[in-house]
């Protein structure tokens, strides 16, 4: 649990035939491309896909490890053997050495993170290729290296990269070889101490949001965090407010945390005085100021769990994540935030009928949506990965 101000807290795209098991050295990654499904997967009725599942599951054994995201529909969640935060799936695929595959139910980043931190004989599978993450996207690889040069062009004094774990494996890689740090939500403020200890200044990327909560839980005034526009020269700043700057804020952010405002905390607290108000470090930092506390979704499940019965909780995250909380807590209110759903799209394309493919395709030799990242790139951002891990 995370206390507040005490916090440490992407069916038929394109052909592509089936790859046969092999080693993922030397592959070079292209574009994520979804293999053609057959249409079954969907016509039949879930609950005959969910037997199948568990079928294939038992029929895989110990070979197959299914991670899940907090914020993964029910009838996927439930086939995870391991569930978690970034930082903790992260971990769970670190430490996955005996598994061979990994099917990631969760997002592409993660599933690239997963390939990185695991053996060349273990293969990681995304059901749906078009699970991404809109806010990974706002960062581009050329961007990043642009306004890097830019920044290393006005200043002199030494600027460490730090890069939120939603974001490419190429920009992790962008990190490790410039000697920074990626980060999770469950331990930004720590990553960002680190940071600055090495150096003058952060330049954190792609979540404006967390970067600033982050910044601020530290006590860096708000004349010392600059935002860095994409697509300003200079981001839209001047050197001079660019050499006076702690941390550097790239403008991106999370489609579903935007959605939660100040003005929902306000309608709580004038409705329900008691409940407790709980949000992700992606929303807002107008919305987190507010708030009585806020962390990942490991920390906002801790907090909500540790809870004594009766307890009110309105909670400004993920809507499966809500709603499995107030099924597993029937003793306690737990509702959104906001009025409306607010629903990760992405996530929610991981649907049972392509985990049952994916398991199909397994029992039947093929590895279908591997995510493979290549070697030179693996290599940089794996450096990222562990000083996080290791800090
Ligand atoms: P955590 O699970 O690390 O809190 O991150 C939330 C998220 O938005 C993942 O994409
Ligand atoms: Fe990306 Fe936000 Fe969805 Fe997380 S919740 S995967 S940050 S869009």
């Amino acid at each position: 649990m995370i206390e507040k101000r005490l916090s440490f807290c992407i069916i038929h795209a394109y052909l592509k035939k089936s790859t046969n098991f092999h080693k993922k050295n030397g592959q070079i990654m292209t574009q994520p491309h979804q293999n053609i499904i057959n249409p079954s997967y969907f016509e039949a009725e879930e609950e005959k896909i969910l037997e199948k599942i568990s079928a294939r599951k038992k029929e895989l054994g110990d070979q197959l490890l299914i991670l899940g995201h907090h914020y993964q529909q029910e009838a996927v969640f439930r086939f995870a053997d391991k569930t978690g935060d970034s930082l903790k799936l992260a971990r769970s695929a670190a430490e996955a050495k005996d598994s061979r595959f990994i099917v990631f139910c969760g997002v592409h980043f993660m599933a690239e993170s997963a390939d990185i931190l695991t053996s060349d004989e273990q293969i990681v599978m995304l059901p749906d290729m078009r699970a991404g993450c809109p806010m990974a996207d706002m960062a581009t690889i050329e961007e990043v290296s642009r306004a890097w040069d830019e920044l290393t062009g006005v200043i002199d004094s030494t600027s460490v990269p730090v890069t939120y774990v939603n974001s490419s494996a190429k920009i992790k890689a962008f990190v490790g070889k410039n000697g920074g740090s990626v980060c999770t939500s469950s331990n930004a403020e720590r990553v960002l101490t680190w940071a600055l200890s090495k150096g003058k200044r952060v330049f954190f990327f792609p979540d404006e949001h967390l970067g600033r909560n982050s910044a601020y839980a530290l006590g860096i005034p708000q004349e010392e965090v600059v935002l860095w526009e994409r697509g300003k020269p200079l981001g839209g700043n001047s050197p001079e407010q660019l050499k006076k700057s702690r941390v550097i804020l790239w403008n991106g952010y999370c489609t579903v945390h935007m959605q939660f405002s100040a003005g929902h905390v306000d309608m709580w607290r004038k409705k329900e005085p008691h409940a407790k108000i709980i949000v992700h470090p992606e929303c807002k930092n107008e919305v987190v100021d507010k708030a009585d506390l806020y962390g990942s979704t490991e920390g906002i499940i801790n907090a909500i769990s540790d809870s004594p019965a009766g307890s009110i909780w309105a909670v400004g995250t993920e809507i499966n994540l809500v709603n499995r909380l107030s099924r597993q807590h029937p003793d306690k209110v737990i509702r959104s935030l906001s009025p409306f759903q607010c629903l990760c799209s992405t996530m929610y394309r991981i649907k049972p009928g392509y985990l049952l493919w994916v398991l199909d395709g397994l029992a039947a030799g093929r590895t279908e949506n591997r995510i493979t990242v290549d070697n030179t790139t693996a290599e940089q951002a794996k450096i990222a990965l562990e000083r996080m891990l290791a800090i």
